[in-house]
């Protein structure tokens, strides 16, 4: 029986879909774009108002239309050739060709105006899409790999059994420890504020505070409850560590997040520019 080696760029595999299809594709409409710009001549300029710059202008606003459906696209799942990964393969590369036909379209004739504004949100949009691609590519694997293999509910799991063992920890020990290993069961935070996702070292954590504590304790304690204390700092030190992975996770997930909250407004702000501008170049000529 054949077994399927899970490559360990797979989810990256958007970009090689197909054995590059869509890169082969947008390359030909590049090709094509620029062939025809150069060997049609129009006076006096070559630009969205000729034949020519209608038609890499109308190609140019339904790629637009189409790839602003991805996000609609993304949530109804489906397999086969147009799968989702192909979908996505397609938005990337077909999202760079933009730049040769919308620039070719305009003819270089850029001033300040709405034409100009919908081609620099289209520029905008394109360049937050290739940064998105750096953290698709680099972001989930680091995910996978911090998680080793874990899921988010294991993870939490593990802290509530971790907290357990803390409780039994505190046990054997004097009195006054009490309140610092209750703080670090009851209030250690995960989440909240985008600021604070995005930072892994939570100067507030209270199991890092009970660590750092213990560890200075170790110094002074009397030598018939060290034992218990070494103990203490051990489990402290393992709900530290995975802590620190469930923050680092979560923060990925923000930048993930934040990203999207870039490139989906200004997909919308590019296609009120661009109605405006099919508008205005109808009403004016
Ligand atoms: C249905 C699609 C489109 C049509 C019918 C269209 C039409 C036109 C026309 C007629 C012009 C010449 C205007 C003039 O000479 O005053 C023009 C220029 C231009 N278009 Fe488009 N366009 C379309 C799509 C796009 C897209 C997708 C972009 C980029 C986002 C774009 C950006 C520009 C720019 C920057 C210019 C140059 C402005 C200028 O000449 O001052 N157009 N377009
Ligand atoms: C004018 C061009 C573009 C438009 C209008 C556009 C629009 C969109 C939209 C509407 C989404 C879906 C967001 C959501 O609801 O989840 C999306 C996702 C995305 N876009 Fe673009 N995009 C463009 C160009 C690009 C380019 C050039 C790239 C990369 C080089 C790119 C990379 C991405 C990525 C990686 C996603 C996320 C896919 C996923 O979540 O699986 N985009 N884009």
């Amino acid at each position: 029986m054949k077994t399927r080696k899970t490559s360990p760029a797979q989810h990256v595999s958007f970009l090689a879909h197909r054995r590059f299809l869509w890169l082969k594709v947008s390359g030909a409409l590049c090709v094509l774009s620029i062939v025809g710009y150069v060997s049609t001549d129009f006076d006096p300029v070559r630009n969205g108002g000729t034949w020519y710059g209608y038609t890499l202008g109308v190609i140019g606003a339904l790629l637009i239309l189409w790839l602003s459906l991805l996000g609609a696209r993304k949530r109804a799942i489906t397999a086969g050739h147009w799968s989702l990964k192909g979908w996505t393969s397609a938005h990337v590369y077909l999202g760079v060709s933009l730049i040769i036909v919308a620039t070719l379209h305009s003819g270089f004739q850029f001033g300040w105006n709405v034409h100009t504004l919908a081609y620099a949100l289209m520029i905008f949009v394109i360049l937050s899409g290739i940064i998105g691609v750096f953290f698709y590519v680099y972001i989930p694997r680091r995910m996978s790999d911090n998680r080793a293999e874990m899921g988010q509910m294991d993870m939490l799991k593990d802290i509530s059994n971790l907290n357990a063992m803390l409780d039994d920890a505190a046990q054997p020990l004097s009195d006054k420890y009490v309140p610092i290993v209750r703080k670090a069961i009851d209030k250690t935070k995960l989440g909240g504020s985008i600021f604070r996702r995005l930072s892994i070292n939570d100067a507030r954590c209270s199991t890092r505070e009970a660590l750092t504590y213990f560890q200075t304790e170790m110094r002074n304690v009397e030598a018939k409850e060290r034992s218990e204390i070494l103990d203490m700092i051990s489990v402290l030190e393992r709900k530290n560590s995975l802590l620190l992975k469930i923050r680092k996770h979560t923060r990925y997930k923000a930048l993930l997040q934040i990203w999207l909250y870039v490139h989906l407004p200004v997909t919308f702000a590019l296609i009120a520019a661009l109605i405006a501008h099919i508008i205005s170049v109808f009403y004016y000529n």
